[in-house]
């Protein structure tokens, strides 16, 4: 048998879509909606026009803000008290992938109970969620379109992935508007993360047709517009390509899930308080490089998705076209930086590397890894 299965939420994409946050709500059933956000969200001004359009379809509100860059899971309960306490009955998020997973997070503890380590892995939940609405104001997680909510335990130093399609949104608002007030290097580092879902998820060991289009066409856009995006924060072009190419990036790999980069940096990420994208950009090459044998062919694809000159070279020199056009990418948007110009110490590769191989991520990795194989690319990427 050859089935493949497929989720998405119902999107809303284009400028001015946020308008449409208090008709999603109220035709979900909510009355009075949990807002999750952020400082930064806040300080760039989107949480007021949100709150109106909900107020507009007649609905309370209650916001919710305390969370940090790699949201802990501490914080998370915190949201869930204030949510049981407010008699909500649904949710939305306003912000990058640490509001929104956050919000996914309280959605989950609200109504299954427990706490989320009972979650971590694939399939765990089982109770239906709140209504979820999730209007992201960068282009980079893709968690507004995603089975995926990340979330650091606080008491392991590791980030949790926690995989089921219940933690899909039930409608998603990407308006590429509420791109323009994150400045140059967040959009660098949510755009490498998007990359990095695009072309883990394409070369997945669950990829499908369905999710392969997704991810070569976010891989396409991201080569055309990520250096645009970073280098003018107002080209409205470049941000609304790169809301795109991040939540069809989302779309893939949601349903075929990432790979050894991903992995790795959620161990990183949970260790040092560094952008997930960061993370990315230190790891992905060498993972390619790594998995270059057992990817010829996509890997070809890849290097002509991203605007690479192919003809007449080997399947392996085409092949590793793909990881030059990545390493440019990097260096031009001003990422190239190793772990341990971003904190990490030789002495915790160990640790990591046997929290890595336990990570959901490196299942679908198309090259096997054990934990020495993870050590070596942690050394490489320092
Ligand atoms: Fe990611």
């Amino acid at each position: 048998m050859n089935i493949s299965k497929f989720v998405t939420p119902e999107i809303i994409f284009g400028c001015g879509a946020l308008s449409q946050l208090g008709e999603s709500a109220s035709r979900l059933g909510a009355s009075k909606v949990f807002v999750v956000s952020d400082a930064g969200v806040i300080k760039a001004g989107w949480i007021e026009p949100a709150l109106d359009y909900l107020h507009a379809a007649g609905l309370e509100t209650e916001v919710f803000a305390e969370l940090t860059t790699n949201p802990k899971d501490y914080e998370v309960s915190a949201g869930v008290e204030q949510y049981l306490a407010t008699d909500c009955d649904a949710i939305v998020a306003v912000g990058g992938g640490s509001p929104t997973d956050v919000a996914k997070a309280i959605a989950l503890l609200a109504t299954n109970g427990g706490c989320l380590q009972d979650y971590e892995g694939i399939n765990k939940i089982i109770r239906p969620l709140p209504p979820m609405v999730i209007a992201p104001t960068t282009a980079g997680a893709g968690s507004e379109v995603s089975q995926f909510a990340i979330i650091v335990d606080a008491e392991r130093n590791l980030k949790m992935s926690i995989i089921s399609k219940s933690l899909v949104p039930d409608i998603a608002i990407v308006d590429p508007e509420l791109l323009r007030t994150k400045d140059s290097g967040l959009a660098a580092a949510t755009g490498m993360d998007a990359l990095t879902h695009a072309i883990e998820s394409f070369v997945s060991l669950a990829a499908t047709p369905l999710t392969e289009m997704h991810a070569l066409r976010s891989i396409e856009l991201i080569a055309d517009s990520l250096r645009r995006a970073v280098v003018d924060r107002n080209d409205l072009e470049a941000n609304t390509d790169m809301a795109m190419a991040s939540m069809i990036a989302g779309i893939a790999f949601s349903n075929a899930i990432l790979g050894a980069t991903h992995a790795m940096t959620h161990q990183v990420d949970g260790l040092i308080d560094q952008h997930h994208g960061e993370t990315n950009a230190a790891i992905l090459p060498h993972v390619m490089a790594y998995n270059l044998p057992a990817c010829l062919e996509k890997f070809q694809r890849i290097a002509l998705a991203m605007g690479a000159c192919v003809a007449g070279l080997s399947a392996e020199t085409a092949a590793s076209k793909a990881i030059g056009m990545v390493s440019s990418l990097i260096e031009d948007i001003g990422l190239a930086q190793g772990l341990g110009d971003i904190g990490l110490k030789a002495a915790d590769i160990p640790l990591l590397s046997r929290n890595a191989v336990r990570d959901a991520c490196l299942v679908t990795n198309p090259r096997g890894a054990e934990v020495a194989d993870i050590e070596s690319l942690f050394h490489l990427a320092m």
